[in-house]
């Protein structure tokens, strides 16, 4: 069994960094040189996913650009040192095929990866939200799931313990510990009120679903804040048969808010720095 496929889901507006992404996809800022969707291919690719696809919007064309040949700019870096800073995308764009799909409406992230249900069909894949930008330990965290996928054939989400004052910012997850960092969820929440949490065991971006789970997000009512939520929809999967969590082993970066992006930043610039 393997994962080929990974949605990335890449709609959203990016207030939280306005102006900056005003006319530019939040997906496009960089990590010191690197756009951010751009580590999460690396990371799906890493994982054995080759077929990626985004599910985009309006003013989001800037992705699909940067996964295409840019013929003009690369005629004229050709020859000189500058034309190594592309070999990583080259490589990426070498090994995989990138599809894309347009969501009109934001109608949440369950919606979203419904909609990218047409660039995946009727197999396992991944959904990478690449503004949560992770380093693993010994392998990346898509990897690290997979690996568990391999083994129980079902779902598997990645969790990490957050501090109870910011588990209001994610979907939460209530589970039995069944092996060292890996649990068997009896429920979900997607972002608890304040106070409410049942536990600080935050869902991250990094998923590997069944595809039974297309049919669910389908009858799945709004949630939190009017939006599908694949936190439902999971929590639903979970009841009918199972779903697992992993507390990945590495770091994550919530390169949605301006403290995280900061942080990985410096982070990638140090580890940058060091490989000289
Ligand atoms: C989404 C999910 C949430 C998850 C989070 C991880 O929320 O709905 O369950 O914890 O991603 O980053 P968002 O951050 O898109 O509001």
């Amino acid at each position: 069994m393997t994962v080929r496929k990974c949605l990335f889901p890449a709609a959203g507006y990016g207030t939280r960094f306005l102006p900056a992404t005003k006319a530019m996809p939040k997906e496009m800022l960089p990590i010191v040189n690197t756009p951010l969707i751009q580590y999460g291919v690396e990371e799906a690719r890493a994982a054995g996913m080759v077929n990626i696809g985004m599910v985009t919007g309006r003013g989001k064309r800037a992705l699909a650009d940067h996964f295409d040949i840019s013929y003009e700019l690369e005629h004229q870096i050709k020859g000189s040192d500058k034309e190594g800073m592309l070999s990583g995308i080259r490589k990426l764009m070498e090994e995989c095929v990138f599809s894309f799909t347009r969501q009109t409406e934001m109608k949440g992230l369950g919606h979203a990866i419904l909609t990218g249900e047409t660039l995946i069909g009727n197999e396992p894949f991944g959904v990478l939200l690449a503004d949560d930008l992770c380093v693993g330990d010994k392998h990346d965290v898509m990897t690290q799931l997979v690996h568990v996928y391999e083994r129980f054939g079902c779902s598997v989400v990645a969790v990490e313990e957050v501090p109870m004052d910011e588990v209001h910012k994610y979907g939460v997850i209530v589970a039995d510990e069944i092996e060292p960092g890996l649990f068997e969820v009896r429920d979900m929440v997607e972002k608890p009120p304040r106070g409410e949490a049942p536990s600080n065991m935050a869902i991250i971006g990094r998923y590997v679903l069944t595809p039974d789970i297309f049919d669910i997000i389908r009858e799945t009512p709004p949630g939190k804040n009017g939006e599908i939520q694949i936190t439902d929809a999971l929590k639903e999967q979970a009841r009918r048969g199972r779903v697992l969590a992993l507390r990945f082993s590495g770091r994550r970066f919530d390169c949605g808010s301006v403290d995280g992006f900061v942080e990985a930043t410096n982070y990638f610039y140090e580890r940058m720095r060091k490989k000289g």
